[in-house]
């Protein structure tokens, strides 16, 4: 094939087929998904393998994720988790968080993963309110307006050192000067909060790439 006509989508293929070929259980969560009528907006099993392994490098025992769906970046998150870890997931929508507590049961992952349903903004205030135990990583992939309530919150309950990830973070806003969105302000959040070192991967999606922003919680 000429390199003209090589679209992301093709590099993707590859990356998948050598680095994250997905198991019966992976295969299934996608399945139960689509016949439960989820929306398609899951992360890919690229990206998926990455949030696996930044939480296996990161050591990660808790991990909080926001935006649950049908709990396939879950599958991959709680994964890495050791014995005894806990990925706590927040999901608004109780028909999503039951077609994951059944993907996730079927996984194997019922004693690693604890879905809670409602608003995560009113949700991670009474975490915080409550005391919760501090995260070794946060994953942001919810609603796109919230971002930037969600890395406030999410900030308080992470330690030092942890990691805050949010996910879909190259909008097309980013190429204008007048137009705005919950992503892009997410990203001018991270990179000129002081107390957060950050950057962003780009991730190759079917149709074009997008990104992964990172950061990591330093003193205070
Ligand atoms: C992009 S999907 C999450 C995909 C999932 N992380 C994955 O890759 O498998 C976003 C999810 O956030 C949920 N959501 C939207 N608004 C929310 C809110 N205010 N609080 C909690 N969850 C919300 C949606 O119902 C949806 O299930």
């Amino acid at each position: 094939m000429p390199d003209t006509l090589k679209t992301s989508h093709d590099y993707d293929v590859y990356i998948t087929a050598t680095f994250a070929p997905e198991d019966e259980a992976l295969k299934t969560t996608r399945a139960e998904m689509e016949s439960g009528k989820l929306p398609k907006i899951n992360v890919s099993a690229s990206e998926g393998k990455l949030l696996h392994m930044i939480a296996l490098m990161h050591g990660a025992k808790r991990i909080l994720e926001i935006g649950t769906l049908g709990g396939y970046s879950g599958t991959w998150l709680a994964r890495a988790l050791p014995e005894g870890g806990k990925l706590v997931s927040l999901e608004l929508d109780p028909h999503h968080a039951e077609v994951a507590q059944a993907n996730l049961d079927r996984a194997g992952l019922t004693d690693k993963v604890e879905i809670r349903v409602g608003p995560a903004s009113e949700t991670l205030s009474k975490m915080i309110a409550d005391g919760e135990p501090l995260f070794d990583l946060v994953f942001i992939d919810a609603d796109k307006d919230g971002y930037v309530d969600y890395l406030g919150k999410a900030f308080g309950l992470t330690r030092e050192g942890g990691l805050i990830l949010g996910d879909n973070t190259l909008p097309d806003s980013i190429f204008s000067e007048t137009e705005t969105s919950g992503t892009k302000r997410y990203n001018e959040a991270v990179a000129t909060h002081p107390h957060l070192i950050s950057t962003l991967i780009p991730v190759l999606r079917s149709q074009g790439i997008d990104g992964l922003t990172i950061s990591i919680k330093r003193g205070r």
